[in-house]
């Protein structure tokens, strides 16, 4: 017996120490020592799971392959691959295939083949112009964060997603949750309006015009979102437990602390699509901004009735979020996670035909979410007539999220989706700011250069002439056939491409 024994206790307290002081790994800050496992099978997981667990491309809703791509570019790290392509592309029915061209209109902008990581990649078409707003502005960015509440993620992931949001120079979407602290550390937001009017609502639970003027006023919200639903939860209310609803919490949403905070499935402010087009109207009026919804897709009757209104009355919506059955929640239940809505490509597709049978498509700026933080979905979509396209989980992964799948829990281990103190504060706001910008800045790189490659300026011109969906290896048609789109659909206008074109000959204006 002598003193040898003690030597790994004392590496181990010698990690340990390490692993608490540090700040780069939320992970290992929350679970000094046993974290270092995650790296371990990280590190030997390729050569692992080629013999036991799964491939690359079959863990949902991200892949290991989309999850490296994320984590890679979030930390500027090599983020190519090597040896080919390992997805099954001439087994897989809807396989995807974006078209080069050989001469295309535009020569390469950036000689090195990466690209110009703070590539500009503004929306193609001016937001609340089309219905003249007073605050009609152009987005500086085609890529956004998607609403996540102060409530499902903790205060110091909005703060990061907030402070890296500047630093990109895109927007973010307070999610239904209301305006905190932690959204004020100088990203732009668009504030989301849900069924609890959380931020501005009386006591009763009732919409407020005052607060919510005097909320615009306090931050610097550059749009409102009506949200109606989302694809993870269409049709149904929330509930925050009330051992979640902390001091903060409950001053940020205007609601009792400690009690349980209920998010009914309806609006109480309007009760049908005429009168949400009445409140659309005033909100702009009386604030500014420009207004639009945010809705998953089922049923299309509520869509041409709302086309229809838009042409007969002049009243209309500045944006539409529209959000795919596939895409993300704190907290559901598994058939409406699982079986709820369309998909982004179905149901928006479905959304853009009723907005452009009436000539409506190129007034309103369409706004994608769904997995469309991965470059190749994200081609997709502005295809098929997205403006802009939103992420919130990626942006979860950039920020450190290893899809733990624990987020209704209060559990996540990496302090993205807590209230849990302990398993917060391991998540460092500063350095995960730089991940996000990191990740927002490569994504728009990457649309950029897949634009390049199809011989234009910016994603918003691909055409859906430029994207094929395999099924095997004999039959391939254009995205306009498989969704019924006429020629032309999914472009801007033609003064919104001119303009376009034209900003990014120029280039990004200096800073005033
Ligand atoms: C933790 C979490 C919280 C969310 N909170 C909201 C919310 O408050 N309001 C909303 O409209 N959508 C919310 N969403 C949905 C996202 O904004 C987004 O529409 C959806 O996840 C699809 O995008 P993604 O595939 O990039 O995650 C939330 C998603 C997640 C993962
Ligand atoms: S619980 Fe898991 S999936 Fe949810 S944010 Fe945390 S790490 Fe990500």
């Amino acid at each position: 017996m002598g003193w040898g024994r003690w030597v790994p206790w004392a590496a181990g307290l010698g990690i340990a120490a390490h692993d608490l002081v540090q700040r780069r790994h939320a992970l290992l800050r929350n679970f000094p020592v046993l974290g270092h496992g995650r790296y371990l099978i990280e590190a030997v997981g390729p050569e692992l799971r080629q013999y036991v667990v799964a491939g690359n491309d079959e863990e949902r809703p991200f892949s290991r392959d989309q999850r490296r791509w994320v984590y890679a570019s979030a930390k500027l790290e090599n983020n190519y691959f090597g040896f080919g392509t390992d997805n099954d592309v001439e087994h897989t029915p809807g396989y995807v295939i974006i078209k080069h061209r050989t001469f295309g209109r535009t020569a390469p902008a950036h000689p090195h083949p990466q690209g110009d990581d703070s590539v500009w990649l503004p929306c193609a078409k001016v937001l609340g112009a089309a219905r003249g707003r007073r605050a009609a502005f152009r987005p500086d960015s085609a890529v956004n964060i998607s609403g996540m509440s102060y409530g499902s993620l903790s205060g110091r992931a909005i703060e990061a997603l907030n402070r890296g949001a500047a630093a990109a120079g895109c927007l973010q979407n307070t999610g239904e949750g209301g305006i905190a602290a932690q959204h004020r550390c100088g990203g732009e937001l668009v504030w989301q309006i849900g069924t609890a009017y959380f931020g501005c609502r009386d006591e009763q639970g009732r919409f407020d015009l005052q607060r919510l003027k005097d909320g615009v006023a306090a931050a610097p919200v550059r749009a409102l979102e009506i949200k109606l639903s989302q694809g993870a939860k269409p049709g149904l209310g929330g509930l925050l437990p009330g051992v979640k609803v902390t001091a903060e919490i409950a001053a940020v949403r205007g609601i009792p602390i400690g009690k349980d905070c209920v998010s009914p499935s309806r609006h109480t402010a309007f009760r049908d699509t005429d009168e949400l087009l009445d409140w659309v109207e005033m909100l702009a009026d009386e604030t500014g901004l420009p207004v639009g919804i945010k809705s998953a897709v089922g049923d299309l009757e509520f869509w041409t009735e709302l086309t229809d209104l838009m042409t007969r009355t002049g009243r209309g919506v500045d944006f539409v979020t529209v959000d795919g059955g596939e895409g993300g929640t704190g907290a559901s239940p598994l058939v409406f996670t699982d079986s709820v809505a369309l998909p982004f490509r179905l149901g928006f597709s479905r959304v853009y035909r009723e907005f452009a049978l009436r000539g409506l498509h190129e007034q309103v700026v369409f706004v994608g979410a769904g997995k469309l933080g991965l470059p190749d979905n994200a081609v997709v979509a502005f295809a098929l007539g997205v403006d802009m396209v939103n992420v919130a989980r990626e942006a979860m992964l950039a920020i450190g999220c290893i899809q733990a799948q624990k987020c209704h829990t209060d559990t996540c281990p990496t302090g993205v989706a807590t209230q849990n103190r302990w398993l917060a504060h391991g998540l460092d706001p500063t350095l995960k700011s730089a991940r996000l910008a990191n990740y927002v800045l490569t994504l728009r790189r990457d649309l950029g250069k897949v634009a390049e490659a199809a011989g234009v300026e910016h994603p918003a011109l691909i055409t859906t002439d430029d994207v094929e969906i395999l099924d095997g290896q004999t039959v391939a048609r254009g995205l306009g056939e498989v969704y019924d789109y006429r020629p032309g659909w999914g472009l801007p206008s033609g003064p919104d491409q001119e303009e376009i074109v034209a900003l990014l000959r120029k280039g990004r204006p200096a800073p005033s």
